[in-house]
C-alpha cells in the first residue's frame, strides 16, 4: 500500500486523487479523508507495528486460526486452485494458507508496487515451483486477472478484516466485483473481526504507546510534506469512538484549539473540539457476516474461529445467479 515518497526539494509529486481527497474531506461537513490515504512509506511502517502491539488482537488471532485450522481448510477448498489475494501487502498469512492447500498459481494484487515485487520474489522463494503473477493495483477499480490463471478455479484470499474499512454499501459493491473477477466455481476465503466489548475495541484502536494515534497523525504530517501544508500537527489529538449505531470503531484527528492553516495555499480553519474522520472499522456478529456475504453474492459454507470468537475466517463459494426466493 505504499506509495512514493516525495525527497525534499523536489517538486510535488502529490498523487491527484490525495489532493482532491485532502481538499474536498476538509471542506466538507463532517471533515472526513479516505482512509486509504494513512499508507505512504511511514504509515506502512506504523501499520505493521500495530499489527504487533498487544492490544491489536486480530493479526495474531487470525494467523492463529490459518494456522490451527490448515488442514480443515484444505478440505474445504480442494487442491489445484489459483489463490487470488486483494491488497496483499507483506503477505505476513498468506504461506500458512499456500502452506494448507495444494495451489496452482499465486495472484497477489497490491497497490504498492515496492511491497509487490518484495513479497512475491519471497514467496517465490519459499514456494519454488508455483507460479506468481503479481498484479500492481487498486482492487477497489475493475481487476483483469493474468491470462495464465484463466482456466484454474479462482480462491480469493481477502484477510486482515479490511473488508470493515469499508461502509456496508461499498463492502457489497466490492464483493459482487470479486465474485465477477473470480468467476464461476470460485470461492473466497475472508477475514471479518467480530463484533465483541467496547473496551476491548476501543483499546485495540487506542492503545497505550500510543503506536494507533502516531499512524493517525501521520496522515496530517503527510499533508504537509507531500500537499505543502502547514497544518500544526501538535494541536490535534487521536480519537477512537465506538459507534454502536454503526457496528463500528470510528477514527477521529480532533483539533485541541482554533486553527487556521493552509494546504497548497487554501486556507482553513477548524474550531476546538472539531474532528476529521479518518477510519471505519465495522466489526461483524456471526449472522451479520454471513448476510453481507449473502448481499456480495457469495454463500457461506465454512467458518473458522479463536476459542473466544474474537475472529473469523469464512470460506464462500460463489453463488449461481437467483432473482426469486
Ligand atoms: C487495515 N485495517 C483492517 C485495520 C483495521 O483494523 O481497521 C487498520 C487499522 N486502523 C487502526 N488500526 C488498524
Amino acid at each position: 500500500m505504499l506509495k512514493p515518497e516525495i525527497e525534499d526539494g523536489q517538486a510535488s509529486l502529490a498523487d491527484p486523487s490525495f489532493r482532491a481527497d485532502v481538499l474536498n474531506g476538509f471542506a466538507m461537513r463532517p471533515r472526513a479523508i479516505p482512509a486509504r490515504w494513512f499508507y505512504d512509506r511511514r504509515g506502512s511502517e506504523l501499520f505493521e507495528q500495530i499489527t504487533d502491539l498487544a492490544e491489536y488482537y486480530p493479526t495474531r488471532i487470525e494467523a492463529g486460526i490459518l494456522r490451527d485450522n490448515g488442514p480443515a481448510i484444505a478440505d474445504c477448498i480442494g487442491a489445484g486452485r489459483a489463490v487470488v489475494e486483494f491488497g496483499s501487502g507483506s503477505s505476513a498469512k498468506t504461506p500458512l494458507l499456500l502452506r494448507a492447500i495444494d495451489p496452482a498459481a499465486y495472484v497477489p494484487i497490491d497497490i504498492s508496487g515496492d511491497f509487490l515485487r518484495e513479497s512475491s520474489a519471497a514467496l517465490s522463494s519459499a514456494f519454488p515451483g508455483l507460479p506468481v503473477h503479481p498484479i500492481e493495483a487498486d482492487f477497489m477499480h475493475p481487476i483483469a486477472l493474468p491470462a495464465g490463471v484463466a482456466d484454474l478455479p479462482k480462491l480469493g484470499f481477502f484477510p486482515g478484516s479490511t473488508i470493515g474499512n469499508m461502509i456496508p454499501a461499498s463492502a457489497v459493491d466490492l464483493l459482487r466485483a470479486m465474485r465477477k473477477w473470480l468467476d464461476t466455481g470460485a470461492m473466497l476465503l475472508i477475514g471479518m473481526d467480530r463484533l465483541k466489548d467496547e473496551d476491548v475495541l476501543v483499546r485495540a484502536y487506542d492503545d497505550a504507546q500510543g503506536v494507533t494515534a502516531a499512524f493517525n497523525l501521520n496522515l496530517l504530517e503527510r499533508i504537509n510534506r507531500e500537499l505543502d501544508g502547514t497544518i500544526p500537527v501538535e494541536a490535534f489529538r487521536h480519537r477512537a469512538i465506538w459507534n454502536d449505531m454503526r457496528s463500528r470503531i470510528e477514527m477521529h484527528l480532533e483539533a485541541q484549539r482554533d486553527i487556521d492553516f493552509t494546504i497548497e495555499g487554501r486556507p482553513f480553519a477548524m474550531a476546538a473540539g472539531e474532528t476529521v474522520h479518518t477510519e471505519n472499522s465495522h466489526k461483524y456478529g456471526p449472522r451479520d457476516a454471513r448476510i453481507l456475504l449473502r448481499a456480495g453474492g457469495w454463500t457461506p459454507i465454512a467458518e473458522w474461529t479463536d476459542a473466544d470468537d474474537r475472529f473469523a475466517l469464512i470460506l464462500a463459494e460463489a453463488q449461481a445467479p437467483r432473482t426469486a426466493p
